[in-house]
């Protein structure tokens, strides 16, 4: 029984890009331009355009590229995952679970408390007829 496109990419194309991708394209990272670890970084893609293009594996470079046995750059990818890879653009290539998958490292990044806008305080009240009566 064929998966669902959404446990498709939960179960084999997320581990997939995280395992044999994203060490070299990823928002820190991103050779030739390219963050897989996000749909958005996909669609936007790298130097070349639009690296995926939903429904059509044939037209969506991630793809063209696996099967052509450009990359991984290292060692090419067993035929039953660049065959999921296919199935998942085609079937639409639908995304679960947090936009990016990629881990932050261990740093400041925009997030970071001290890079935040200030947040308006409530000041204590103080009791103006017994201005001292907290010490
Ligand atoms: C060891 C690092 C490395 C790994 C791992 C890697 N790539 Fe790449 N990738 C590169 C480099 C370097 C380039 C640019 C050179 C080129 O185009 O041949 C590139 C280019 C690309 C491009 C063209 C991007 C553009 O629009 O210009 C695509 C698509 C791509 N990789 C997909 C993948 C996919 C899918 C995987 C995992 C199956 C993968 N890469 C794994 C290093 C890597």
């Amino acid at each position: 029984m064929p998966l669902r496109a959404q446990d498709l990419f939960a179960e084999r194309i997320r581990p997939l890009l995280e395992k044999r991708c994203a060490s070299c394209h990823n928002p820190e990272a991103k050779m030739s331009g390219l963050d897989v670890t996000s749909r958005e970084g996909l669609m936007r893609g790298g130097k070349q355009g639009a690296d995926l293009v939903p429904g059509k594996s044939a037209e969506s470079r991630v793809y063209q590229f696996v099967a052509a046995r450009k990359m991984p750059p290292t060692e090419a990818l067993p035929a039953a995952e660049a065959e999921a890879l296919r199935q998942w653009i085609d079937a639409g290539a639908a995304w679960s679970g947090p936009e990016s998958f990629h881990k932050q490292r261990a740093r400041a990044g925009a997030d970071w408390w001290a890079l935040q806008p200030p947040k308006p305080q409530t000041v204590p009240a103080i009791d103006a007829a017994n201005p001292d009566e907290s010490r």
